[in-house]
């Protein structure tokens, strides 16, 4: 705990789903002495009084419509932005108009409108928008971006980078409101954000060009019937026919995905659990992209949503040498702390795990392979990310930043743009030119 340095400052949480929760245990547990939670708001009111259920709190509860009523009420100083990807925007701008700091949950938004609004609202009030890319935080990825700054590799002429989820987490953006592109941007924007932004930051450069490929391969009625395994429920939960189906997520089964989600349909009539061999998913599972960087590096990335294992595997090409790291992560399903393993429920007992240690090795030009150690004792969210986020988030004094880890609004553009361009290559055929796409930047 720190000394307070100032009054405590006021926190609105703006969509009460499974991510706001490590917000919520941050502000009433560990910055408790310099935080207070003072509001809630979301469309469903039966989940925000579920949420507040764990920790036994009474707070007042808004519905979108009374956004701004509650800013003034509570007195907020900061809104902490949890909802559906496609909503940000909303809110972003609502309550930087009103006089708040944001913190946003990634991806900033999801095209490019959106991205013009937020920009220009924020400069015209001057506020502060944090984008929590917690992956910059892992200590692993940390050390790339300290061992690529120092020079270590030379210049950096390109990356390789592929991306696995396995089949329990890649699935359960085929089972939300992921599964529709206009929520969520599709897993170019949700889930790569974190990736291109990751290369961003790593390169210390912006994409320029782009050019995508990439379908719905595996997930979705057409695919599970051409390979003769249709699924006929609708959801998983409740129904005789899922029959032990490893792809059926039960929430009944699961006490915080029941008393969120499944208690709370009445509302909102959202189902959490839908058949991710059915119909209605406009998202592709399988990517592959290319991107030029203003810095002339060229990436080249691929993505596949139904993997056998989870984690990433990054090769940089310098003009001194090569540096590769090779991870993987502990599978999950929800958001809250990132790997709190509701696989149980998913997989019925088993994970099929094997979670082997970080690699991160040095390659130099006509030397001895280099193996680089890794400080992989905090094992919190994210690969222990989510806790050193949360630091710069809410501590009056942060620590220092030498490697530019706090992202804003500028970040949180930038990563989205690789991910709006790809989605529009693939729809075109065409690379997609960024300052095209999006000239105001
Ligand atoms: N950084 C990470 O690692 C990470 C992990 C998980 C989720 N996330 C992000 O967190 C956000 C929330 O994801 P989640 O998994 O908690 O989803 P969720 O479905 O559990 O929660 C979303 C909440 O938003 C509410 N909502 C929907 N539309 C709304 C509207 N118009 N106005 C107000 N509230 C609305 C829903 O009722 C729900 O309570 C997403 O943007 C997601 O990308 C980030």
């Amino acid at each position: 705990m720190t000394t307070p340095l100032s009054p405590k400052k006021r926190y609105a949480i703006v969509g009460t789903g499974s991510r706001s929760m490590m917000f919520r245990k941050a502000i009433l547990k560990t910055y408790a002495d310099t935080c207070e939670l003072v509001a809630l708001c979301d469309i469903n009111p039966l989940r925000m009084q579920a949420w507040q259920k764990e920790d036994g709190l009474d707070l007042p509860t808004y519905a979108p419509d009374d956004f701004e009523k509650m800013i003034e009420t509570e007195k907020v100083d900061a809104v902490i932005v949890t909802t559906i990807d496609r909503t940000h925007h909303t809110y972003l701008c609502r309550a930087m108009e009103a006089g708040c700091d944001v913190i946003t949950e990634k991806p900033m938004t999801v095209d490019v409108e959106k991205c013009e609004q937020i920009l220009e609202v924020q400069k015209r009030t001057g506020k502060k928008l944090t984008v929590t890319f917690n992956y910059r935080y892992a200590p692993r990825n940390s050390k790339v971006k300290e061992l690529l700054q120092s020079g270590l590799i030379g210049t950096v002429t390109s990356v390789h980078f592929e991306w696995l989820l396995d089949t329990q987490h890649g699935a359960d953006y085929f089972r939300r409101w992921h599964r529709d592109k206009r929520n969520s941007g599709g897993l170019m924007v949700h889930k790569s954000t974190h990736h291109f932004d990751l290369v961003n930051w790593w390169l210390d450069s912006a994409p320029q060009t782009v050019m995508a490929m990439g379908d719905l391969r595996f997930y979705g009625r057409e695919n599970a019937e051409n390979r003769g395994e249709p699924r006929s429920y609708v959801r998983g939960t409740g129904d005789e026919r899922v029959n032990g189906d490893p792809f059926a997520l039960d929430l009944s089964k699961e006490e915080e995905l029941k008393n969120l989600y499944y208690d709370c349909e009445s509302a909102d009539g959202y189902l959490r659990d839908q058949n991710v061999f059915g119909d209605g998913i406009s998202i592709e599972d399988d990517i592959g992209v290319m991107v030029r960087y203003d810095n002339k590096a060229v990436m080249t990335y691929h993505l596949v949503a139904f993997a056998p294992w989870e984690g990433y595997r990054v090769g940089f090409n310098g003009t001194k040498g090569r540096l590769e790291i090779d991870v993987t992560e502990k599978a999950y399903v929800s958001g809250s702390e990132g790997d709190h393993n509701l696989s149980r429920n998913v997989k019925g007992g088993s994970t099929h795990e094997v979670l082997e240690p970080t690699t991160l090795l040095y390659r130099p030009h006509w030397g001895e392979p280099q193996k680089i150690e890794l400080d992989e004792t905090n094992t919190g969210g994210h690969g222990g990310a989510d806790q050193i986020l949360l630091e710069d988030v809410f501590s009056q004094t942060p620590p220092a930043d030498p490697l530019k880890r706090a992202a804003g609004h500028m970040d949180g553009a930038l990563s989205i743009l690789t991910g709006i361009a790809a989605n529009r290559s693939m729809a075109t055929g065409l690379p997609v030119n960024i300052a095209e796409l999006m000239p105001s930047l």
